[in-house]
């Protein structure tokens, strides 16, 4: 089994991004309700944070609630938001201790008030770290994201601040959630699903896509080698030639 020592330093994704599945299926396999699943995904993401800060990953980002999860009963849906800022409050400190400043993309006026307090308190106490980005994607969807975008870009066009031929890919990129962030090199998928659900749609147009049969309480620091494995394997030619690159 593959540890964090056989990773190779030289050749690190710099943005990684996880889409976290599997907690109800986790859960129901045990006989629990889909809660418990959530509640024991809480530790694999402590571990998965820990283990990309000691590989000095630049970028790590968490698809940890969609627009989509809206849909899902309410208890489902508040007990994830209790979670959060309970797990907020506690993990402030493997933030610092791990020097990791904490941000978020999606639509956060949509959370509970006291999740928007939590989240602005961390971010701010953690602005200040120099080591990782962990960004928490919290009422996030891509189609949405694009739209407000759009939105943005058409307001200040109408009121002459950019003009429409000057309008290129950087632009959007500023008027995406994800301006502060480099595009994602590798994504991972846990639970066996292989399928994106609105998630960085724009930012993933070439990273590596990894998918993993484990879901995600059982994601360990093996399994994230394995997918580092696997990424510094593959040749990313960007539409090149392979010997072009060689
Ligand atoms: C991922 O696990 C967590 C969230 C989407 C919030 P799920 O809750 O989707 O678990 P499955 O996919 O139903 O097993
Ligand atoms: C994607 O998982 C969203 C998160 C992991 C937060 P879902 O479980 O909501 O995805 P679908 O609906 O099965 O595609
Ligand atoms: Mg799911």
């Amino acid at each position: 089994m593959h540890t964090l020592e056989d990773v190779d330093k030289h050749k690190l994704p710099q943005h990684v991004a996880v889409i976290m599945d599997g907690n109800g299926r986790w859960a129901k396999q045990r006989g629990k309700l889909r809660v418990f699943g959530h509640e024991n995904g809480v530790e694999a993401v402590r571990r998965t944070v820990e283990n990309c800060a000691k590989l000095q990953i630049s970028y790590l980002t968490l698809y940890a609630f969609s627009t989509e999860n809206w849909n899902r009963p309410k208890v489902e849906v508040e007990t994830l938001m209790k979670l959060l800022v309970a797990s907020l409050r506690k993990e402030l400190k493997t933030l610092h201790k791990n020097n990791i400043r904490l941000n978020t993309i999606g639509n956060i006026e949509s959370l509970p008030s006291k999740a928007q307090k939590e989240l602005t308190e961390v971010i701010t106490k953690t602005a200040n770290n120099s080591g990782m980005t962990l960004t928490l994607a919290l009422s996030y969807g891509s189609r949405e994201e694009i739209k407000s975008a759009v939105k943005d870009i058409a307001f200040k066009v109408k009121n002459n601040i950019i003009s429409p031929e000057n309008i290129d890919e950087a632009v959007i990129n500023t008027h995406l959630y994800t301006h502060f962030l480099p595009d994602v090199d590798l994504l991972i998928r846990t639970s066996g699903e292989q399928r994106i659900s609105n998630f960085l749609l724009w930012q993933i147009a070439y990273a590596e896509l990894y998918f993993i049969d484990v879901f995600w309480p059982d994601f360990s620091e093996h399994h994230l080698v394995e997918a580092i494995l696997s990424y510094q394997n593959r040749e990313r030619r960007f539409g090149k030639t392979s010997e072009q690159l060689n």
